[in-house]
């Protein structure tokens, strides 16, 4: 199977999705309850808007704590669009909604991932995705890292399908280290997601390759 590394953006603001869509960038879109307070919008609308324009998966994460409301939230949020994949937390409730939904035909995403075991257990759910918190646990002086590379050997080990989506990515460097471990997806801020592209050496190259070109007094075509 060809292996391919995609990049979502972890944002429910439309403007930075479109931006990045446009520059044919995203293979998806994220979004938590965090996300959507600092979108300013109602969930619904703004989940529909994200789902028109991005043709991958869009996480939309459920709020309830107990199997019986998540069924009924994922009803709601199923209904928004075919791209919609449900976002659970990684609890025991949320692991009985994933295996039912994942039965469904459902995409589905576990987060708030911390151990290799969390993740397992997602795997063991038929979580299409499960998303390990690698910024929230740098912040506690754990290493997110270590944590993608443990939950690669050990889905590599029984070629579990889940995929790993390295998420609270706060780096560029997080990016890179995600892909050399092997993560199957990223989600980062549009801002760092921007700032992969950056060097400062490729704008002074820019500079004088340009510079030297006026000098030519040429055109191309
Ligand atoms: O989508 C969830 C995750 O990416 C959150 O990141 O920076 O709030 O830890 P952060």
């Amino acid at each position: 199977m060809e292996k391919k590394m995609k990049f979502f953006v972890d944002t429910a603001n439309i403007d930075e999705i479109r931006e990045l869509n446009d520059l044919g960038l995203i293979d998806g879109v994220t979004t938590n309850p965090s996300l959507i307070l600092k979108s300013g919008r109602n969930i619904s609308e703004v989940t529909k808007d994200i789902c028109s324009l991005v043709k991958g998966p869009v996480s939309a994460e459920v709020t309830a704590m107990d199997y019986d409301n998540m069924m009924r939230e994922t009803n709601h949020l199923a209904k928004i669009a075919e791209n919609i994949c449900i976002k659970l937390p990684l609890t025991f409730d949320g692991l009985r909604a994933c295996k039912v939904l994942t039965e469904k035909g459902h995409k589905t995403n576990m987060t708030l991932c911390f151990t290799a075991n969390q993740a397992l257990l997602a795997a063991k759910a038929g979580a299409t995705f499960v998303s390990p918190f690698i910024g929230r646990l740098d912040d506690i002086d754990l290493n997110g890292m270590e944590l993608i590379a443990e939950i690669r050997t050990i889905f590599d080990n029984y070629d579990f399908r889940t995929e790993i989506l390295a998420a609270s990515i706060r780096t560029v460097n997080h990016v890179k280290e995600a892909a050399l471990i092997g993560a199957d997806v990223v989600t980062v801020p549009a801002a760092t997601l921007k700032q992969l592209v950056k060097h400062p050496l490729t704008d002074k190259g820019l500079e004088i390759f340009l510079a030297d070109w006026a000098k030519t007094g040429q055109k191309i075509g």
